[in-house]
């Protein structure tokens, strides 16, 4: 599955390390050539002799060690590397990244790194709460590193809260969401024709609560907008995604917010739309909303119970009443009948440059599916019909689609 991948795996001096060794192994198992690089505080949790052993690979521990030729370790790792994973990224590591210190091996191969780099952070409840730690995240973000948040619960330390190392499994499907190729478009984590741009996406199926435990929602699982985030970030956009809850993870490297209720969307959407470029509005948004919510959980009395709705803002529509010459906007369209007709009406009436329209009575296409099938219409009239195909590659057909509508700008 990753063969052919070389991951550099660094182990820094936190508590978490001794999982890196299950991690190590499921890299080995799946193909991929592991170099451990592993910090001095690294080693006083788990030995090197372990990760050697797991990887079939001499571990790195030493700065200036000779491997190929003139070429120093440092550099030889960081450029041969496809992806470098930092699993437990501890503060001090990321403090490190985040000011451009280099003072051991593992330190100045990232700086040296071009290629992905996807950081653990585990560490106590109380350090992960440190505004200073959490500024170093947050620039670390912004840089484009990608970060997978910590799991809450029981700690090492004896606390509970926020800096568990998160589930092995997850880490794993991030390296291979950053690294694989899917059916028919690459990740293709070099390619950086995004670069400079900020892209925002909505994605999943907003919530609209009818009491404190029921809620109207739709069956959106949020795979196709996180499909455009994921490609965007491997061609080199910046990414802010805006989510309503879904039913998978969301990929890291994207400045996430959460919201539930298509009012939330509306306002954090409105927020952040104009540092902006290109929106993607993937998300099944309720159109209707009760227009009052109970406070306590609604009892079963009568045979009809009579509930009152009201619109909700169309956040699409209020995007292209407010959107500048150089911001693009591509809307989707979810239709069970006249998908044309009804996807060029919405296209007119919000002031789209794009909109992807889906059949989503078809088999293999519309929410909740790993695959879509649609058609891809213009203002002008064009129509492009894309035959069914995972939405990973959709979502580069559609960046594809969507850059050369900029440069017409
Ligand atoms: O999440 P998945 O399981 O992967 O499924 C993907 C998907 C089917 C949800 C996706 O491909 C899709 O079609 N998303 C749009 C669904 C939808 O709400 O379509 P619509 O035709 O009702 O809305 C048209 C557009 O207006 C959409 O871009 C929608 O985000 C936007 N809208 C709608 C209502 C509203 N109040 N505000 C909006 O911005």
């Amino acid at each position: 599955m990753l063969t052919k991948k070389f991951i550099t795996l660094g182990i820094t001096g936190g508590i978490a390390a001794y999982k890196a060794a299950e991690l190590a192994s499921t890299l080995n198992q799946a193909g991929a050539e592991v170099h451990v690089i592993m910090t001095r505080a690294a080693q006083k949790f788990i030995r090197p002799v372990t990760f050697q052993a797991l990887t079939g690979q001499p571990v790195h521990t030493a700065m200036f060690t000779r491997l190929t030729g003139w070429r120093v370790a440092h550099i030889d790792l960081a450029t041969r590397s496809d992806l470098i994973v930092i699993v437990p990224a501890t503060a001090n590591i990321l403090g490190k990244l985040a000011h451009g210190i280099a003072d051991d091996l593992l330190s100045t191969t990232l700086l040296a790194a071009t290629c992905p780099v996807l950081l653990c952070p585990a560490m106590n409840t109380g350090m992960y709460q440190n505004p200073i730690v959490q500024e170093n995240i947050s620039r670390l973000k912004e840089l484009g590193y990608y970060i997978i948040e910590p799991a809450t619960g029981w700690l090492a330390c004896g606390q509970e809260g926020p800096g568990r190392l998160p589930a092995l499994d997850l880490i794993f499907n991030q390296i291979k969401d950053l690294l694989m190729k899917t059916n028919e478009v690459d990740f293709q984590p070099g390619r950086s024709d995004w670069q400079g741009l900020t892209v925002m996406v909505t994605a999943g199926g907003t919530r609209e609560p009818l009491d404190p435990i029921r809620h109207i929602s739709n069956r959106s699982s949020g795979k196709m907008g996180y499909a455009l985030v994921r490609a965007a970030l491997s061609r080199g956009a910046r990414v802010i995604l805006i989510s309503a809850p879904t039913a998978v993870s969301p990929p890291a490297g994207a400045k996430v917010i959460w919201v539930e209720r298509t009012k939330e969307m509306y306002e954090q959407v409105l927020t952040h739309f104009s540092q902006a470029d290109v929106v993607f509005k993937a998300a099944a948004v309720a159109d209707y909303s009760p227009r009052f919510t109970a406070n306590q959980k609604i009892k079963k009395k009568d045979e009809v119970y009579l509930l009152e709705l009201e619109k909700t803002p169309d956040i699409l529509f209020e995007l292209g009443q407010r959107k500048q010459l150089h911001q693009i906007l591509v809307g989707f369209a979810a239709e069970t009948e006249n998908l044309e007709e009804n996807a060029r009406r919405k296209l007119a009436q919000k002031n789209l440059d794009l909109i992807v329209a889906n059949d989503v009575t078809q088999p293999g296409s519309g929410f909740g599916q790993d695959t879509n099938i649609v058609k891809i219409i213009y203002p002008d009239g064009k129509i492009i019909s894309l035959p069914q195909m995972e939405k990973t590659a959709l979502a580069h057909r559609i960046l594809d689609l969507v850059l050369p509508l900029r440069v017409k700008k």
